[in-house]
């Protein structure tokens, strides 16, 4: 072989060694990305099988980084027009918490009065003195999109807030913390006790915070019995 070939073959040679480590990095990179991804988000699918509702948690107070992530995934639900009807407010004050705890209390009253339901009289609602945040999901009734102008009146805005809620839950499931959809209030008593603007409507208090024991397993119906299809 000629001196000019050797020296070719070897320049060649040496290519493919450096070309072998760009894709061996670049492999590398994509596989740390990955795992990074993995190590700050829960998958999806994973995140909605686990999820559970917690109703016992501990007093740990909660960073604000993890609530505003809570909220960002709150935010990026879909809305009707894009019109996005929802606002939070996020409570950590003891005295607030007392307050919605004895709301609640009353409007359990109520209900166990309304429904007949006995098992309601031992449905204890004391996490919502002992969790350490509730953030307030209200819903703006002028934002409806066009179902503003059907009979039965906006009902849309409270669909779009119902996603939003449901990503929030996610969301802090895939944080690590415990939540909770609660509902058991007069929405005229909280409006006032959080001062919520006349248009809007609290449709939600979500509980959020470190669960203190296990969350119980929730079992649901078998999808055969809950779906038709039209092939
Ligand atoms: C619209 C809505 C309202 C709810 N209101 C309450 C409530 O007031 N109190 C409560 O303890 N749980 C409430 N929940 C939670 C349900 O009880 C719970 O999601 C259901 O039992 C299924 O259990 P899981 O969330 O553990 O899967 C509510 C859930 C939804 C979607």
């Amino acid at each position: 072989m000629a001196k000019a070939d050797v020296g070719l073959e070897r320049m060649e040679q040496l290519a493919n060694e450096v070309l072998r480590d760009i894709n061996s990095y670049q492999d590398k990179c994509s596989w740390i990305q990955i795992k990074e991804h993995e190590g700050d988000f829960m998958d999806v699918y994973t995140a909605i099988k686990e999820r559970k509702s917690c109703r016992n948690f501990l007093p740990d107070v909660i960073d604000n980084e993890m609530i505003d992530k809570i909220i960002e995934a709150g935010v990026q639900a879909p809305s009707p027009l894009n019109i996005q009807p929802w606002d939070f407010i996020v409570i950590t004050n003891n005295e607030v918490k007392e307050k919605i705890h004895a709301e609640a209390q009353r409007c359990k009253e109520w209900a166990v009065k309304a429904s007949g339901w006995k098992w309601l009289e031992t449905y204890s609602i004391d996490f919502l003195k002992s969790t350490p945040v509730i953030i307030a999901v209200t819903g703006d009734t002028r934002k409806s999109g066009v179902d503003e102008f059907e009979e039965g009146g906006p009902l849309a805005y409270q669909h779009a807030c119902a996603a939003a809620i449901q990503n929030m839950l996610l969301v802090a499931h895939a944080l690590g913390l415990g939540s909770l959809w609660f509902t058991l209030f007069d929405k005229n008593l909280i409006k006032d006790l959080l001062e919520i603007d006349v248009n809007k409507t609290p449709l939600a208090l979500i509980c959020i915070g470190k669960a203190a024991k296990e969350v119980p397993k929730t079992a649901r119906k078998e999808i055969a019995k809950k779906t038709t299809y039209i092939s």
